[in-house]
């Protein structure tokens, strides 16, 4: 991440006539200028300023990239609008399971229509989705409209590649399979003031095997501490009291750096922070995670009092088919040894029901974790076949009737313990950092407790990025009602 002024002193040495620099950020900084004249050209022909939109789909990691995506377009001279009616959209694309892949293509028909009226309008796509093969094919036959196209691996590029798109007809396609590369000191838009995500590492080394990331994202590779620290230094500086460490396993940090370093011993770092009030992390698997982590969690005046813990399957049967690495009794050992350790800490999770060859004895056990366990949330998901990975090869003799009826079944568990776990801390006093104005409600402010539960209550916006006392008045379902005190 770069500030607006770091950003504008180095535009200003740069001259176009000069050749291209050919290491980065320098490259990107050349081409930040050089799309300005084009966009400030395309400006004056249509007199008023270019509109840009963002669409993203899929996890944190996806919405921390479009945040850089949105920067680029800012630093290049974009305006910024929240409409898929801007001179140009990106779809930041998900291809975790079929749905989101199918909501890519429904978006793609209703903004191809929108571009048959309005012939400048660009449509870029990036993203998971796109790191597959197929995928492209697809959109050259059907969706030839669309007018850029790049993958995960080279978001950094974005400057040079609108200069590239801008400057030709022709649809531009740049997918990289892996990289090694990680660029730093690129601008970023965020979306709060008060908080945002950190990547800490990118990709996944752990193939589940009915999981599409480590295909789509490429090789574990974590960044350096050092430049870790400056951003979130910089973000706090810059008023975020609240970071999210991002990973799609934070467990894992550090074992490719040159000097290896683990997760706990980052956090560590993190907590030294000065004005930094609250750590997140996600996500945590099960396997990695080590005595030290439930240490440093315990003794942090900082990090939040919440586990996102994915599950995944409670039959140890199943989780050996999916690759985890650990067996129900170990995940349901690794649950009570946190909770005895920390025991005001919220545990959440992820399931998939409908793994190749699950049973409804199967589905069984997962209920059983989920009672013993007691989660505070539990996103449940219907298995997907995703191509190219080794469950997309196993047969399944279950039928979907039977799949609905077991997801069924466990969500409605899910929601009875969450419901009666969420309660617990009715009529106490907690900290809150108030994220907005309550979305049906202007007279309320809507906040988080440091276990991720939301609380709503009287407030007006002057509250917004602040850390307030609220008395729990009401718990009501998944969420509380309370009282500023
Ligand atoms: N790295 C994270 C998860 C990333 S994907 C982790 O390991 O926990 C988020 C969630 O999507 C996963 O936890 C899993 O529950 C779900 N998921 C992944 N692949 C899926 C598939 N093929 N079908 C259904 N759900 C899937
Ligand atoms: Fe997918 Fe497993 Fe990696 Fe998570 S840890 S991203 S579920 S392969
Ligand atoms: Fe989806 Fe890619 Fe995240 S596939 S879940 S956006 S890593």
């Amino acid at each position: 991440m770069i500030r607006n002024d770091e950003l504008e002193q180095i535009l200003e040495e740069i001259d176009l006539k000069s050749d291209v620099p050919a290491d980065e950020p320098m490259r990107q900084y050349y081409f930040i200028k050089k799309a300005r004249e084009i966009i400030d050209l395309e400006s004056q022909k249509l007199g008023r300023r270019l509109t840009a939109d963002g669409e993203t789909f899929g996890c944190q990691m996806n919405a921390k990239d479009s945040e850089k995506l949105t920067g680029i377009l800012k630093a290049v001279g974009f305006e910024v609008i929240d409409s898929e009616d801007a001179d140009l959209v990106f779809y930041n694309t998900c291809t975790v399971r079929d749905n989101a892949n199918q909501r890519v293509y429904g978006r793609l028909g209703i903004v191809g229509g929108m571009k048959k009226k309005n012939p400048h309008k660009k449509i870029a796509l990036c993203g998971c989705m796109m790191q597959e093969p197929s995928v492209i094919e697809k959109i050259k036959k059907s969706y030839s409209f669309v007018d850029l196209i790049f993958g995960t691996h080279n978001i950094y590029k974005f400057a040079e590649l609108l200069s590239d798109m801008y400057s030709s007809d022709r649809m531009i396609i740049d997918i990289w399979e892996d990289t090694d590369k990680i660029v730093e000191d690129l601008p970023a838009k965020r979306k709060y003031s008060f908080k945002s995500g950190v990547n800490i590492m990118y990709g996944c080394n752990n193939y589940c095997s009915y999981c599409i990331v480590p295909y789509v994202r490429g090789r574990e590779r974590s960044r350096d501490p050092k430049d870790i620290i400056r951003e979130i230094e910089k973000l706090v500086s810059e008023g975020v009291i609240e970071v999210m460490l991002l990973g799609q396993n934070v467990n894992s940090y550090g074992r490719t750096l040159n000097e290896p370093m683990s997760f706990s011993q980052l956090l560590r770092e993190v907590e030294k922070i000065e004005g930094l009030e609250r750590i997140r992390f996600m996500t945590s698997h099960p396997k990695d995670l080590s005595d030290e982590l439930i240490d440093v969690m315990k003794n942090s005046k900082k990090i939040c009092r919440h586990l996102h813990l994915p599950l995944q399957a409670g039959s140890t049967r199943i989780l050996k088919a999916m690759n985890r690495c650990y067996t129900k009794e170990q995940y349901l050992e690794l649950a009570h040894k946190i909770r005895r350790e920390i025991p005001d800490i919220s545990l959440t999770t992820d399931i998939i029901v409908g793994f190749p060859g699950e049973t409804a004895a199967d589905v069984d056990e997962t209920i059983e974790v989920v009672k013993e366990v007691g989660y505070d949330n539990a996103f449940t998901f219907i298995y997907s076949k995703r191509t190219g990975t080794p469950a997309a090869g196993m047969p399944n003799p279950i039928s979907d009737a039977e799949i609905k009826e077991n997801f069924d079944r466990l969500l409605k568990v899910v929601q009875e313990t969450a419901r009666s776990r969420i309660g617990r801390l009715t009529g106490e006093v907690h900290s809150v950092l108030v994220e907005e104005i309550n979305e049906h409600d202007d007279a309320l402010v809507t906040g988080r407790l440091s276990n991720n539960t939301i609380v709503h209550f009287k407030g007006d916006s002057g509250l917004i990025g602040k850390i307030v006392n609220v008395k729990l008045t009401q718990a009501c379902g998944f969420y509380y009602m309370g009282e500023k005190i």
